[in-house]
């Protein structure tokens, strides 16, 4: 897969050499009981191949250096819906504009290359940086999926909001 280049990000295939931080990164979501070991393991299994994961990814940098991970998975059953999921890795990289970019990118690239119909991300009712980002990259908020995300430890399942671009929204934004 080849580079894509932004105003201020470039995204470039992910080497098995970026999995350490996309793991660390990714442990608020990591599955029941799965530690950062874990978690790397599944992540070079599916960079392998050896087990079947469906998804355009990308490793985001800014100036030549890694700053985050985006993958949009494909639906098993529905040809052309997507799923995105995003970690920007360090603090000083947040709150730059950087999530809005990456999904106008991604975004573009999933409705121009890959067939998609409609791109859809759920995130955290509380996660106001997701949720603004989203918007400014002109997804619509549709709802919220209550109970949605698994009980961690003594808290109950998470509410999450949903929200969704379809190709139609894309061309009329271009
Ligand atoms: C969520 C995330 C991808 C957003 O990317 P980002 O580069 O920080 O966001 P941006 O700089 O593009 O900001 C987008 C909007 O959110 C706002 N925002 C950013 N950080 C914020 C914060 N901590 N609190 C409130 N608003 C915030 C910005 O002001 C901007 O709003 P505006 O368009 O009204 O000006 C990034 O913060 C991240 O990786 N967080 C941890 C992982 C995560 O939550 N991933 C999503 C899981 S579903």
């Amino acid at each position: 897969m080849s580079r894509i280049t932004g105003s201020q990000l470039t995204l470039r295939p992910v080497t098995e050499t970026d999995l350490p931080s996309v793991a660390r990164a990714s442990m608020p979501w990591a599955l029941q009981g799965e530690s950062e070991a874990d978690v790397l393991r599944r992540l070079r299994d599916r960079h392998r191949g050896a087990v079947p994961f469906a998804a355009v990814e990308f490793a985001i940098e800014m100036e030549g250096r890694l700053i985050g991970d985006i993958q949009a998975r494909r639906d098993p059953y529905l040809a052309g819906l997507f799923e995105i999921g995003i970690v920007v890795f360090e603090d000083a990289d947040k709150g730059c504009g950087v999530g809005r970019e990456v999904l106008s990118l991604m975004t573009a690239q999933l409705f121009e290359h890959e067939g998609a119909h409609r791109v859809q991300l759920n995130t955290d009712v509380g996660n106001t940086a997701m949720r603004r980002a989203a918007e400014a990259a002109g997804f619509t908020f549709e709802g919220v999926l209550r109970g949605f995300w698994p009980p961690k430890g003594d808290e109950p399942p998470a509410d999450y909001a949903m929200y969704a671009k379809t190709k139609r929204d894309h061309e009329d934004m271009s």
